[in-house]
């Protein structure tokens, strides 16, 4: 496997995404983080611990089609949050928006529970990849159409708990 982000370079981006997102929001306002099981734990975690107190957090996991299919678009919500979105600052966080139908999928369930605002967050986005246009207003780094795994990110369930980003070799 070849390293794409390292460590260092994807604690720094954390750091940076999370200073952004505290000025983005009016101060003492309550900042509520959605992770999106199982990709989005260790951005989740990282991003987290990069945030000030008015951080809380809760986690939601969907299906994930088949990996290297052709998705079918179906998306199945394997796990619900523990509260209510309504009137709340709401972010979604996410480990990679490829085709961006995951995405899409939650963000119109969430949005139909009322937040006062929902944005998104993913560390990577493949945008030669999407088959459907979806807003991630905070994006970590762009790469191209490579399969990677690491920082989250699995093949088959394997090296999400890699620290960095590396691409699978062909096989
Ligand atoms: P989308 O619905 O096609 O945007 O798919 C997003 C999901 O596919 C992500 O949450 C990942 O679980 C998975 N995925 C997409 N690309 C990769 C990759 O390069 N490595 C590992 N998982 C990926
Ligand atoms: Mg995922």
């Amino acid at each position: 496997m070849i390293t794409l982000l390292s460590s260092d370079v994807i604690q720094a981006r954390v750091r940076e995404l999370a200073a952004q997102i505290e000025a983005d929001y009016p101060a003492g306002d309550e900042i509520h983080l959605v992770g999106v099981l199982k990709g989005g734990f260790v951005f989740m975690a990282d991003l987290v611990r990069a945030m000030s107190p008015r951080v809380t957090m809760d986690f939601i996991a969907v299906s994930s089609y088949g990996k290297r299919t052709k998705s079918s678009g179906e998306v199945r919500l394997l796990k619900d949050l523990d509260t209510g979105l309504e009137g709340r600052h709401i972010i979604i966080v996410e480990d990679i928006v490829d085709t961006g139908l995951t995405l899409t999928y939650l963000q119109d369930i969430l949005r139909a529970r009322a937040p006062r605002t929902l944005k998104t967050a993913c560390l990577l986005s493949k945008p030669s990849r999407r088959e459907v246009e979806v807003a991630v207003e905070y994006i970590g780094f762009t790469i191209e159409d490579k399969f990677v795994v690491g920082y989250g990110l699995d093949f088959a369930e394997k090296y999400r708990n890699l620290d960095h980003i590396a691409v699978m070799d062909a096989e």
